[in-house]
């Protein structure tokens, strides 16, 4: 056999047994009765996040702007234990985290609430950054502080729903992506703080490619050479990451190397990046 074949048959035998000693660390049972508050549930992601915790019998709190969404979400879920809470921009989420707080306790807090996103070239509106720091940012960190004692009372997890543009700027995303990039500042390092201080609350930041939601795909039709993945696996993806408690999850998966592929390359990489952006100049 030529050297290339042995290693092909190497490779191939290492990866057979490692498949087969392999052990799935997520156990949907883990979920079963745990206590979640997840924001932005009346839609996207969300909404399937939601779905995927009543499957596994978690106890949810669901928070979002439009009450009548999640009354039409409530229909759906009528074998699970649930409460529905009305969110708005300012300190609404806090009505919803204080009433779980006061009932017997968190073990997940599930940050994925947004506000309305322009995908666009920069026009120079600084108080619509202001406005969605507030929305994407502050308000996770907010709610973040507000958690913690009971997170760590109950060795919980705080989940992060990030996006590549919080790794990687993209075009026509410059509010939106500076929000994420805080969020992977802030929360990274509060990861490293907690681990020092031996406070055994886990945070899975959750970095999201192209996902087929309808605002996201109402935001880059025509504008992006990129496929969208399905928004109930992401969803999948976020809830494992967070119950396994790992730092970070990517998904589809090859995010992760293509972070690592633009860190190694970046200023070769840029030009192939704006090749997936449509753009004619005016
Ligand atoms: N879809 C993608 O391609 C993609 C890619 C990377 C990362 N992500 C991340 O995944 C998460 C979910 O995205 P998605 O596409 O599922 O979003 P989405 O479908 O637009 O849903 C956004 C959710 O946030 C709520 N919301 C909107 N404005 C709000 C406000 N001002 N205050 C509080 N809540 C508000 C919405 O409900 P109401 O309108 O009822 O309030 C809705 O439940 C986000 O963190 C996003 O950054 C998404």
């Amino acid at each position: 056999m030529k050297p290339v074949g042995k290693l092909l048959c190497a490779t191939g035998i290492v990866a057979g047994v490692l498949a087969f000693f392999w052990k799935d660390p997520f156990k949907p049972e883990s979920l079963s009765g745990a206590r979640v508050l997840l924001t932005g549930a009346s839609a996207g992601i969300g909404e399937q996040m939601a779905y995927h915790y009543a499957r596994f019998g978690a106890e949810i709190v669901l928070t979002a702007r439009r009450e009548a969404v999640l009354q039409d979400l409530q229909g759906k879920f009528f074998t699970m234990k649930w409460h529905k809470r009305r969110v708005g921009d300012g300190d609404g989420p806090f009505v919803s985290l204080l009433f779980l707080l006061s009932t017997g306790g968190l073990d997940y807090l599930v940050l994925n609430h947004i506000g309305v996103t322009r995908f666009q070239m920069w026009a120079g509106d600084v108080e619509y950054t202001r406005w969605l720091m507030q929305v994407n940012f502050f308000s996770y960190v907010a709610l973040a502080t507000a958690a913690l004692p009971t997170l760590e009372k109950n060795t919980g997890s705080l989940v992060v729903v990030s996006s590549l543009t919080g790794k990687i700027p993209t075009p026509f995303t410059t509010s939106y992506s500076a929000t994420k990039f805080a969020l992977d500042g802030f929360f990274s390092s509060l990861r490293h703080e907690l681990i020092m201080q031996k406070r055994n609350v886990s945070i899975t930041l959750c970095i999201l490619g192209l996902i087929d939601t309808d605002s996201a795909l109402e935001n880059t039709r025509g504008k992006v050479h990129l496929t969208a993945s399905p928004a109930p696996e992401a969803a999948l993806a976020i809830i494992r990451g967070g119950a396994t408690r790992v730092p970070e999850i990517f998904y589809p998966w090859w995010l992760q190397h293509v972070c690592y592929l633009w860190a190694l390359f970046h200023n070769d990489g840029d030009e192939v990046l704006r090749s997936y952006y449509n753009y004619s100049s005016p």
